[in-house]
């Protein structure tokens, strides 16, 4: 059995990237696994300082990871501030995090250029405090989508450093996990990029029929393939990602036939996806207002949640303060 770690920031409503690229995963490996689930609200203090909003997104994202079916009896879910100790190992390994190698991470650099303005030293150290969230459990396995490799490097380089500074075998290196093996990145509807929830071209699981329908009919595409065979532009690409990724082999087929033989509709191209995505969200959507009703049942579970992390969380403090040097008189 391995030990599995993963979170999202709460910055509101999960899109589907979050979806297929992080909890489609955390559902599959829960019942195989000791899972550690949780909701990075710490991390969202880098980006978002809105205190107004942050409970309500942390609540938000609490309710939409139970109702993408993750199962708080067998995996353990919680909130990231709920376990303080996670502040202490941020710290320790912020000791032997050096300026350089932070400053050279693309997610760094992406984000001093978004918000020129508040270049914190909490975004500085962001894979820092991630390291502390897998550390903390023993963690291997880490699923995530493509655009947090990087970080995953960043925590197998702190495991390293940490190991070969104190002649320990303390740490393990952590590696990020997709079932489909390849990492996923899905793209957004802009044809560019990313989907992303700040970026405007998401579709979030709570979305209804109509609003998914008004989106995918929306989303940018091309003025056709010219000649057979020809190369897809990125903006249909991205459609076709999609597609592969909710829609079955024989529509996936269907549509590749019809754009290598200048054939396509992006019209019904769009009208399956849209079909095709609501299936997939259709049993999420309605369990979201269920969950959402039901505050004792998510008071229980956060509660329970972070007993179970903090065990371990404090089990870790206690042997990284041994072996650092920091000890009771
Ligand atoms: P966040 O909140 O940006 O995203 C949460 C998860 O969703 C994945 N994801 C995507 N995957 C594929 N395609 C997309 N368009 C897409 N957009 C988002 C992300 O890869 C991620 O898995 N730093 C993390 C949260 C975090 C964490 C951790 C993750 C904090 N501590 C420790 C793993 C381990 C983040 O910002 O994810």
């Amino acid at each position: 059995m391995e030990i599995v770690a993963s979170g999202i920031r709460s910055t509101g409503k999960l899109h589907l990237g979050n979806y297929f690229g992080a909890i489609s995963n955390f559902v599959k490996m829960q019942h195989k696994n000791k899972c550690y689930f949780f909701i990075a609200d710490y991390h969202t203090l880098t980006t978002h300082h809105n205190n107004k909003e942050l409970h309500d997104n942390v609540r938000r994202v609490f309710v939409e990871y139970l109702a993408a079916g993750l199962d708080p009896e067998v995996a353990n879910i919680y909130i990231q501030s709920d376990v303080p100790e996670l502040c202490e190992l941020y710290l320790l390994l912020n000791m032997s995090a050096y300026l350089g190698e932070l400053e050279r991470t693309t997610s760094f650099k992406d984000k001093a250029r978004k918000q020129p303005d508040n270049v914190n030293a909490g975004l500085l150290t962001y894979p820092v405090l991630m390291a502390a969230d897998i550390l903390i459990h023993h963690a291997h396995k880490v699923p995530v989508g493509k655009d947090q490799e990087q970080n995953l490097e960043m925590t197998r380089k702190f495991v390293r450093r940490f190991n070969n500074m104190y002649g320990v075998k303390y740490f393990r290196e952590p590696v990020a996990y997709n079932f489909g093996e390849e990492l996923v990145k899905v793209p957004g509807l802009d044809g560019k990029g990313k989907m992303g929830k700040s970026e405007n071209n998401g579709i979030f699981l709570s979305d209804d029929e109509k609003t998914i329908r008004k989106k995918v009919m929306s989303a940018v595409t091309d003025s056709g393939p010219q000649k057979p065979n020809s190369k897809m532009s990125e903006a249909v690409q991205n459609l076709f990602t999609i597609l592969e990724i909710v829609s079955t082999n024989d529509t996936i087929e269907y549509f590749k036939e019809k754009y290598a033989s200048c054939e396509i509709r992006y019209g019904d191209l769009k009208k399956q996806l849209a079909e095709d995505i609501n299936k997939t969200i259709e049993p999420i959507r309605e369990k979201i207002k269920e969950i959402d009703a039901n505050n004792d049942f998510l008071i229980k579970t956060a509660k329970k949640g972070a007993e179970k992390a903090r065990e371990n969380a404090v089990n870790t403090i206690k042997e990284v303060r041994e072996i650092i040097g920091i000890r009771n008189f």
